[in-house]
């Protein structure tokens, strides 16, 4: 058996391990063997080395947000051919597809082909931000995108996103404005301004108290919203709250990143919670669902990417490259020590 260097953990909060033991992955129907280039940082690897959720088998390699170059292609493969650029969110968790070791599979159908137009180190920022975003609106607030380059006109309404600074928030931002919306983006003081420049109309502050928060997202919107989104994770009980103050009539939408704190339903609001974690877990009805969605919204982001209508996020580089350079990109990353998205460079082409 072939096998690879990259970081492997063996268990729940187990020490990263740089390793040459890792099996490289074979080719299977409609997948392709790609070469690891960038990848950047998300919450989801600090939680997944620290409570093993997600993680499929043991020793395993983790990673999400990835770019890498193809260096070969199942028979099959009709959209991906050798040296071509891709990048995405990678199905989380599960070791062949994983972005820290030097190769690994992607699926045609759920990766983005990468427009010259966009650059190779802040491809890696897109992925998992732009995806979580999509299955958020497209799905969680039932908003359907005009078609690239049109205008679909403005709407006389908001629509209220918590977490508008964060990486998925950035992305709710943009795709709500390309469909026409005005956009509320609860953020820090300190970061209102990446939320304005994602296309956020207005901001209000995320740590004040709930009764300010509630204020402001009525004076702004003066009532005229029924949707809004959880980008953050933390604000669900404002969010719902926010909806009581809605003017607007008919079903009143609530779409969360929170995929497990409880939850009270209510009658009015139809609520929608995102695993963008089952991506590739085809073996199950949800992961076959979310599967196909994030399939869907592939082919729909990819026309928007090209033009520019979607953007890449701001990023920093770490320093160094390689193995060690992720895991102390990592450690970093839970040290709060980066202002923006981080992006390592894992290996040269
Ligand atoms: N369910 C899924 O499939 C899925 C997929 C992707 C991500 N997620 C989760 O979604 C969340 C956001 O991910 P991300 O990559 O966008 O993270 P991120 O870039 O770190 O953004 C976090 C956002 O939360 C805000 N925030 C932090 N603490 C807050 C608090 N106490 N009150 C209100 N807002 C607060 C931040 O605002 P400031 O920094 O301006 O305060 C920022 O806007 C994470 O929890 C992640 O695990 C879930």
């Amino acid at each position: 058996m072939a096998t690879q260097s990259g970081i492997t953990i063996s268990a729940p909060n187990a020490p990263h391990l740089i390793t040459n033991d890792i099996p490289v992955p074979s080719l299977a129907s409609k997948k392709a063997l790609v070469k690891s280039l960038y990848t950047s940082i998300n919450p989801v690897e600090p939680f997944m080395s620290h409570t093993g959720v997600l993680i499929e088998s043991y020793p395993a390699v983790l990673g999400s947000d990835a770019t890498g170059v193809v260096l070969s292609t199942s028979p099959d493969c009709t959209k991906l051919h050798v040296g071509d650029y891709v990048y995405g969110c990678v199905p989380i968790g599960l070791s062949a597809y994983s972005p820290f070791q030097e190769t690994f599979l992607v699926d045609e159908r759920w990766i983005f082909k990468k427009a010259d137009r966009i650059g190779l180190e802040e491809s890696s920022t897109i992925g998992a931000g732009v995806l979580t975003a999509g299955h958020l609106v497209l799905f969680g607030l039932e908003i359907t995108l005009p078609a690239p380059g049109t205008s679909p006109g403005a709407k006389d309404e908001w629509i209220v996103v918590m977490g508008g600074s964060g990486s998925v928030g950035q992305y709710v931002s943009q795709i709500a404005r390309i469909a026409g919306y005005e956009v509320l983006a609860s953020s820090s003081k300190a970061k209102a301004e990446r939320a304005l420049s994602s296309g956020a109309t207005a901001t209000f502050d995320n740590r004040a108290s709930e009764a300010d928060q509630l204020a402001a997202i009525k004076d702004i919107t003066g009532g005229r919203f029924r949707r809004v989104v959880d980008a953050s994770a933390q604000a669900a009980e404002l969010s719902l709250k926010a909806l009581e103050m809605s003017t607007q009539g008919g079903t009143k939408y609530f779409a969360t990143v929170d995929d497990s704190s409880p939850m009270e339903a209510t009658p009015s609001v139809t609520i929608h919670r995102v695993q963008l974690g089952l991506l590739g877990r085809v073996g199950e009805p949800e992961g076959r669902k979310v599967t196909a969605q994030t399939a869907e919204m592939i082919e729909k982001f990819e026309p928007y990417l090209e033009t520019g209508e979607l953007t890449a996020l701001d990023y920093e580089l770490a320093e160094g490259q390689g193995w060690q350079a992720i895991i102390d990109a990592l450690g970093g990353f839970e040290a709060g020590k980066f202002a923006k998205k981080v992006v390592v460079k894992v290996q040269d082409e």
